[in-house]
């Protein structure tokens, strides 16, 4: 920068204005001194293949932390590099808006705070954040439990019978019963039942995968619209979740109605402690289209990125006995035999750190979406407005310049006195939630929900690879999911007596327990 600053001195002095000056240099600096992206060329193939994050983690070791990739008329920027991830999602954030994904999930999600940009966003995350608060979180521990309770029993069942289970669905169930209760307090019961309300759920999450991957949108072909069962299958869906929806509004606004609770900060409805319930004693407008596509938003956008979390992380600690002792032994010093309470959750720190180091293997979504609203700088590189960007996070969390044994399931990198692992602290190398502004809401939530769902699994039961269980491997929608299922053998654990401990301190502590003499 010597030269042009030199240069702009002296045209500076000759009574060049300012705005002259700016204009040119921006000029000059957009096309000399920054060099030329990358490009990934004859690479078209890859991106169509089955999980198309693993070719980008092909192309990512050869061409580095940003580089584009283009097919046909359209091109890609894949970024794979913790600063210009930062650059991106914090500290230029307001440059950036959701792009193709807004247009991917407009049928579902609306103008929904994942989809939503610029003011309609800003004002729907200030009147929905502040419904997650900690109390919130903490009715929700009781909530994780008894949802979990019932996937027990069920598994009991299947160790009496000496029954494989397929667990990347029962966690599907799972975590939808939880966050229909959690969101607008609806039980879809989905552990039991398999209702009309329960397959529009999935109809709709299974169209929304479809879109994500698709090479062109063919949801906007004018006749294929009208005429394609799929999609005329999917309104009916539509159409079903919005009557739920709007019963499930109308119930709700009666119950506030009828309260004589005053609003508040930290504002919760023992028999109706939803989302739903707290913004529409905020005085969220009931009749809104926005209130029912947010809504929309939370029960995916809470749904299938836990159950595949769940997923994962069984399937790590089947091929890890050694972490799992290490995880079993964690859950039942603290636990014992009871349900888990919110001031349990600091005290499961393995348990929390073997979540932390799956949602590192394997993130959910594997790539965020953005595009360019006006020009930026990326690292070295210049770039235009309306780019599309992929920030892999599949990439940084896997890069081999970033991590020890990158690829390996070690929950012990995550030492059990330090902090919380968060993009913060790791410095945009880690992102199970993104970050800057548009950081998921459900952050909390989904730790406690999947620490809980954890704990009191392998606290009851041991989980191995079914016999002849298919391969696993990944295929992407929205989130990661196995091809053929995650199919287990599951045994109920013959567990020691448990001795209760009075105080966690004595725990693993070096003086031994005295037993008073002479009684
Ligand atoms: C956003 C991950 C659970 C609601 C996000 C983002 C990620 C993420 C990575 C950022 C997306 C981006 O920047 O493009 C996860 C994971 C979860 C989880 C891994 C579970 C393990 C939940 C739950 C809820 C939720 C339970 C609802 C209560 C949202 C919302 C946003 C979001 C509303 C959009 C926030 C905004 O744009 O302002 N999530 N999420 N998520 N998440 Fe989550």
């Amino acid at each position: 920068s010597g030269v042009p600053s030199q240069l702009r001195k002296s045209l500076s002095k000759l009574g060049i204005s300012h705005e002259l000056l700016d204009f040119f240099f921006k000029w000059i600096e957009g096309t000399e001194n920054y060099p030329k992206i990358p490009e990934a060329k004859g690479q078209i193939r890859a991106i169509r293949s089955e999980a198309f994050f693993i070719p980008l983690y092909e192309l990512y070791l050869i061409y580095g932390g940003i580089f584009r990739l283009t097919f046909g008329p359209k091109s890609f920027l894949i970024v794979s590099d913790p600063a210009i991830a930062k650059r991106i999602l914090r500290e230029n954030s307001k440059a950036y808006s959701k792009g193709i994904l807004a247009e991917i999930l407009d049928f579902v999600m609306g103008k929904g705070l994942i989809p939503a940009d610029g003011e309609i966003w800003r004002v729907r995350r200030r009147a929905i954040v502040p419904a997650l608060h900690q109390k919130y979180v903490a009715a929700m521990i009781n909530l994780f439990g008894k949802a979990t309770d019932r996937l027990c029993e069920k598994l009991d069942a299947a160790a009496s019978d000496g029954e494989d289970v397929e667990m990347e669905s029962l966690f599907s169930h799972l975590t939808l019963d939880i966050i229909g209760k959690a969101v607008f307090n609806y039980d879809f019961d989905s552990l039991t039942n398999d209702t009309g309300i329960v397959e529009a759920v999935y109809t709709v999450l299974r169209e929304a995968e479809d879109r994500s991957v698709a090479p062109i949108p063919f949801w906007e072909i004018p006749i294929w619209k009208d005429i394609s069962p799929k999609l005329k299958k999917v309104n009916a869906a539509l159409k079903l979740i919005n009557d739920v929806l709007d019963d499930l509004i109308a119930v709700c606004k009666k119950m506030v109605d009828e309260e004589e609770l005053q609003f508040h900060d930290e504002y919760v409805n023992e028999q109706d402690p939803s989302i739903l319930h707290f913004l529409l004693a905020s005085g969220d407008d009931v009749s809104s289209k926005q209130l029912r596509d947010d809504l929309m938003t939370m029960l995916i956008a809470g749904h299938e990125t836990s159950a595949a979390v769940l997923t994962w992380t069984f399937y790590l600690l089947s091929k890890e006995p050694g972490v799992m002792a290490k995880l079993q032994d964690e859950v039942d010093s603290v636990l014992g035999d009871r349900l888990p309470v919110i001031e349990d959750m600091k005290k499961l720190k393995y348990t929390t750190r073997v979540i932390n180091e799956s949602m590192r293997l394997y993130p959910q979504p594997p790539v965020l979406i953005r595009r360019s609203l006006e020009d930026d700088v990326l690292g070295e590189y210049s770039i235009k407005r309306g780019e599309d960007i992929f920030i892999s996070v599949w990439n940084l969390h896997r890069s081999p310049h970033l991590w020890d044994d990158a690829d390996r399931f070690n929950p012990e990198r995550w030492p059990l006195d330090g902090p919380n692992p968060n993009e913060t602290n790791q410095n945009f190398c880690y992102l199970p939630f993104g970050g800057g502004p548009r950081k998921c809401i459900g952050d909390m939530f989904a730790s406690f929900e999947n620490v809980v769902a954890v704990a009191m699994l392998v606290r009851r039961f041991n989980f191995q690879m079914a016999l002849g269980a298919p391969p696993v491997k990944m295929t992407t929608g929205a989130t990661i999911h196995t091809t053929e299922g995650l199919k287990m053998t599951v045994t109920r654990r013959m567990r020691p007596p448990i001795v209760p401990t009075l105080d966690n301190t004595t725990l693993g502590a070096e003086e031994p327990i005295r037993i008073p003499e002479g009684e």
